[in-house]
């Protein structure tokens, strides 16, 4: 199917909200990357989740819903109660950026299992932009749980043929439409602190956010350097060999200033006998022409975060030992690929330590 309202659509619908009322493990897309679904209420559909992804339990799910009602009884703050502070927030970001990629993190009601939210007292939950998910939310009757349909620690998948590379056999289905639109995860906002801080920045810019709390007399936590990656800035070269082979990207990732220490960092890795993809930008066409493997990103912020996601597992299928893409400015959307790229540059230094946004 690529299309929610054909015949064709509506039955792969149908089937799919039947399996996810089953107890099983839907893939299906959203307008930021593809998720694997299951139902939020159902305690053990949801563990099914953490094995098919081989995620830790300790990291939280988001819950997916297709109305404003459906807060109601996942959380014990809704847009209803306008009256109370957290009231007033939800009502004034909810119609800001829903639906869309804004992930609202929440105190938690009874009625959501704790497994989704890792025994945490809060949960996450955002409405997706998306025909698919939205009929099948609607369809399937109940809040939807999902992460991003990778293996853990890979990276997010922004077609179903990404999803199936990742977890062919380990799922029960996959709603099959376009690739997504938007490519990076959602922001994920913490509304239980004061004043409200941004998690994971995604699809909704610091910018945006702080304008609309403006509209509500409200402000945002300043960026919090302590939740961000360490940009590994003196990254001693890796030697074939040493190379992590379980990490997404499984090669390994470098951040470069600009164009010439991007050609001069590939001269060197190619020195070193390392096969070395490009992730590049249309404007950098012509100075890494015949240097390939490349994959060419666009220009604009949307098409790099777009994008992204496609051209690393490009690159890693290509058997690349390092990828190199010079840096990002961190405004708009920017921040969101800047944080996702020192992510994956740091993973292979970092191992374990930064897992938590997988
Ligand atoms: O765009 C998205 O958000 C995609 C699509 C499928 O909706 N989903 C996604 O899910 O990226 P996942 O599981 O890969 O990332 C969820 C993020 C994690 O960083 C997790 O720690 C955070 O949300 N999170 C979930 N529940 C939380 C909570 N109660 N408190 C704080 N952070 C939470
Ligand atoms: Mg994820």
């Amino acid at each position: 199917m690529s299309d929610a309202g054909s015949a064709e659509g509506r039955a792969a619908i149908r089937e799919a909200a039947r399996v996810i009322r089953d107890g099983g493990l839907v893939a299906f897309p959203t307008e930021t990357v593809y998720g694997l679904g299951a139902n939020a209420l159902d305690a053990r559909a949801v563990a099914r989740i953490f094995e098919a992804k081989q995620r830790p339990l300790n990291d939280p799910l988001i819950l997916h819903i297709a109305s404003l009602d459906d807060l109601t009884d996942l959380t014990s703050a809704t847009a209803q109660s306008d009256a109370t502070a957290l009231g007033s927030l939800v009502a004034g970001l909810t119609r800001a950026f829903w639906p869309g990629p804004l992930t609202l993190v929440l105190p938690r009601s009874r009625n959501v299992p704790p497994i989704v939210s890792a025994g945490l007292d809060t949960v996450a939950v955002r409405m997706p932009d998306h025909p698919v998910a939205q009929a099948l939310i609607h369809a399937s009757g109940v809040p939807i749980a999902a992460p991003s349909a990778n293996r853990f620690g890979h990276v997010s998948p922004t077609t179903a043929q990404h999803v199936l590379d990742d977890l062919n056999g380990r799922i029960d289905l996959v709603l099959d439409s376009h690739a997504t639109s938007i490519g990076v995860e959602s922001t994920v906002l913490d509304l239980t602190t004061a004043p409200p801080r941004i998690l994971r920045p995604g699809g909704v810019t610091r910018e945006q956010i702080e304008h609309a709390l403006a509209n509500i007399g409200q402000r945002l936590a300043p960026d919090d350097p302590q939740l961000l990656p360490r940009i590994p800035r003196n990254m001693p070269l890796p030697s074939p060999g040493m190379l992590p082979s379980h990490y997404a990207p499984r090669a390994q990732l470098a951040l470069c200033r600009d164009t010439d220490s991007l050609l001069a960092q590939r001269a060197n890795f190619a020195a070193r006998g390392l096969k070395t993809g490009l992730l590049i930008l249309e404007s950098q066409r012509q100075a890494c022409a015949n240097l390939h493997p490349q994959f060419v990103l666009g220009e604009t912020l949307s098409d790099i975060a777009r994008n992204l996601y496609a051209g690393l597992r490009a690159l890693d299928s290509a058997g690349v030992d390092v990828i190199l893409v010079t840096e990002v400015p961190r405004s708009g959307l920017g921040e969101a690929i800047a944080d996702r790229l020192a992510r994956a540059a740091a993973k292979a230094v970092e191992t374990e330590a930064n897992r938590d946004h997988d």
